[in-house]
């Protein structure tokens, strides 16, 4: 039988955060999302160039920034998904999303996901908001796995990936609709381990 000590910490420390805990970079800082950071998720998610791989079609109106934000609330209420908005340091404005969801105590995994503002590409800023909160849930929450599913023409998505050490775990096919598009999902892996002789 395998100890039911780390489940029982995960859900606990998961249901003793009084709210998002604010996660301090270089450059930038994660947040739990305010009402004025609608602006800035509706400039980053009606980018065609951020949503090109994402599971949702680009915002048309601010009023689905709004909805993403309650959605956010309601997640974090629920402490179901923890979907930190992406700040600059110095004047706290969205920039991008960084997220750890479908949380599983029992074999202390969870799934990361994030996207940033594409005039701000390039720089490492999505490496070090991702660094962030990947320390954040292997010290401070103890999972000991952490996956991301990705579209495997996300180049991009990848090459983050692997610069943070994950590994390509294999190809599930077809596995999402994209429209109407059958788009295979590509699953990377990251070990309390490897991050740690990261
Ligand atoms: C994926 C994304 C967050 C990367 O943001 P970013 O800030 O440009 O990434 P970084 O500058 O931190 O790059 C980190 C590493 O990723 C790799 N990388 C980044 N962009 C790349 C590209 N276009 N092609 C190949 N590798 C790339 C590089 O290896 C880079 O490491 P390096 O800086 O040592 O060269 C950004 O492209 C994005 O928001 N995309 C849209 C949303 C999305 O698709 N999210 C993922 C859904 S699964």
């Amino acid at each position: 039988m395998r100890s039911s000590t780390h489940d029982a910490s995960i859900s606990t420390r998961l249901a003793s955060l009084p709210a998002f805990p604010r996660l301090q970079g270089k450059r930038l800082h994660l947040r739990g999302p305010r009402a004025e950071d609608a602006d800035g998720l509706f400039s980053l998610f009606s980018d065609p160039a951020v949503t090109r791989y994402w599971s949702r079609p680009p915002m048309t109106e601010r009023g689905e920034a709004e909805g993403l934000i309650a959605e956010i609330d309601e997640g974090f209420e629920q402490r179901e998904k923890l979907n930190w908005i992406v700040v600059g340091r110095d004047d706290d404005a969205a920039i991008g999303t960084c997220t750890l969801f479908h949380f599983d105590a029992r074999h202390r995994y969870a799934e990361v996901g994030y996207a940033l503002r594409s005039d701000l590409w390039g720089q490492g800023l999505a490496r070090e908001a991702v660094a962030l909160a990947l320390d954040w849930g292997f010290r401070t929450l103890g999972l000991h796995r952490i996956e991301a599913d990705i579209d495997p023409r996300n180049d991009a998505s990848r090459g983050l990936l692997q610069r943070l050490g994950f590994v390509s775990e294999g190809v599930l096919r077809q596995r999402f609709f994209v429209g109407d598009v059958a788009t295979d999902s590509e699953i990377f892996g990251l070990l309390a381990d490897d991050w740690q002789h990261h």
